[in-house]
């Protein structure tokens, strides 16, 4: 059976997005981002072609994709970042999967699941998220001196995360490179010098080489899309996902039709009504009831309405559209998932990420 709806994922575009951004940052090693389901692209198969795009690591935020990565067959560099108390640090290391300390507490946690790990240590420079800083950061210091000594971890980085890269101005970016470099300084002043140090997200590789330090850490930029819609650049991302969907009706309807749930729209004058066979449980923002838009072929298509769970209405005007026809949500040729995100008032990660629900995924590109 025909997907009724399918998002179809160019790897060839995300391996071409991968090398530019590597490019950006030619004297750093390059981590593709690929958890939360790469940001709804698919994990296993886009970190395959990152892998062959010549991303030496690939970075998740659990321990539970990083292992889902090793499942899959990844041999490679894999740095996991957000972990609960009791979480299976002997199984990451088991994997051989490096794991993030943000306090002296978590160093210890991850030393008694035993094994000599792997550790990366995170210092908050100001996004004030996970990470240690002040007297955290100097405790977590010393933690890792002891532990570097005794031989019961191997520290083989120390990182941070940007709060406003994607605002290339905003003095907080300075602010963070400057702790950044001291929280390093201290570090080694108590005998630890991992070799990776990495403070870079898409934005900042795009914009600021001072922070491209030895690793750079793409996620957005990656899947095509601009980190911030303002962020100005010279790169040329390729949009790695196209959403399409296969029109379940298509009814003539005469003025004064209201459509959908709460009647928020009627129409003012004949028309031609398709219905998309997918909703807020594929993902589709039901902020964004009345203010999409969809391709149909050369035409553009307003949502109509209220998005509903499984399905939402676009008016089509005059067009002599039949069931079955294709439109496309986003993706080249349509609408981009960022207009989507103007539409519903929030960013082009959440829309990305957020689909699933019954939506098939479909790969062009795989080797
Ligand atoms: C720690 C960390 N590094 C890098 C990234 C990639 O960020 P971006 O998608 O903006 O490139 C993320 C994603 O939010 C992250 O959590």
């Amino acid at each position: 059976m025909p997907p009724q709806a399918e998002a179809i994922v160019d790897l060839d575009a995300y391996r071409a997005n991968i090398a530019t951004l590597a490019a950006y940052a030619p004297n750093s090693a390059l981590m593709a981002v690929v958890k939360a389901d790469a940001y709804g692209h698919g994990m296993p198969q886009c970190a395959r072609a990152a892998r062959e795009a010549g991303a030496a690591w690939l970075g998740v935020a659990t321990i539970v994709e990083a292992l889902a990565l090793r499942a899959d067959g990844d041999t490679g560099d894999v740095l996991c970042w957000l972990a609960s108390p009791g979480a299976d640090f002997a199984s990451a290391t088991a994997a051989g999967v490096e794991v993030t300390a943000s306090s002296a507490e978590q160093l210890a946690e991850i030393i008694a699941a035993g094994a000599r790990p792997k550790v990366q240590l995170k210092v908050d420079t100001g996004l004030s998220r996970n990470g240690a800083y002040g007297d955290q950061w100097t405790a977590l210091v010393a933690a890792a001196a002891a532990a570097q000594s005794a031989g019961t971890a191997e520290i083989t980085g120390v990182w941070s995360h940007f709060a406003c890269a994607d605002e290339p101005a905003h003095p907080a970016n300075d602010e963070q490179e400057r702790v950044f470099t001291e929280a390093v300084a201290e570090l080694a002043a108590a005998g630890v010098t991992p070799a990776l140090r990495h403070l870079s997200n898409s934005a900042a590789t795009l914009t600021r080489p001072s922070a491209h330090l030895d690793l750079v850490r793409v996620g957005i930029a990656s899947y095509g899309i601009n980190p911030d819609r303002s962020l100005v650049h010279d790169a040329t991302l390729l949009p790695v996902m196209t959403l399409q969907a296969e029109l379940a009706a298509v009814k003539r309807v005469p003025a004064g039709t209201s459509v959908s749930y709460g009647h928020t729209w009627t129409a003012e004058r004949e028309t031609t009504l398709g219905l998309v066979p997918i909703g807020y449980a594929e993902g589709i923002l039901r902020t964004a009831s009345n203010k999409g838009q969809v391709a149909y072929g050369d035409q553009r298509a307003p949502v109509t309405g209220t998005i509903c769970m499984d399905q939402f209405v676009v008016d089509l005007g005059d067009a002599s559209a039949q069931r079955g026809d294709v439109v496309t949500v986003f993706g080249p040729g349509g609408p981009t998932a960022d207009d989507w995100a103007i539409a519903a008032g929030t960013i082009a990660y959440e829309v990305v990420t957020r689909l699933g629900g019954r939506i098939e995924r479909t790969f062009r590109g795989e080797r």
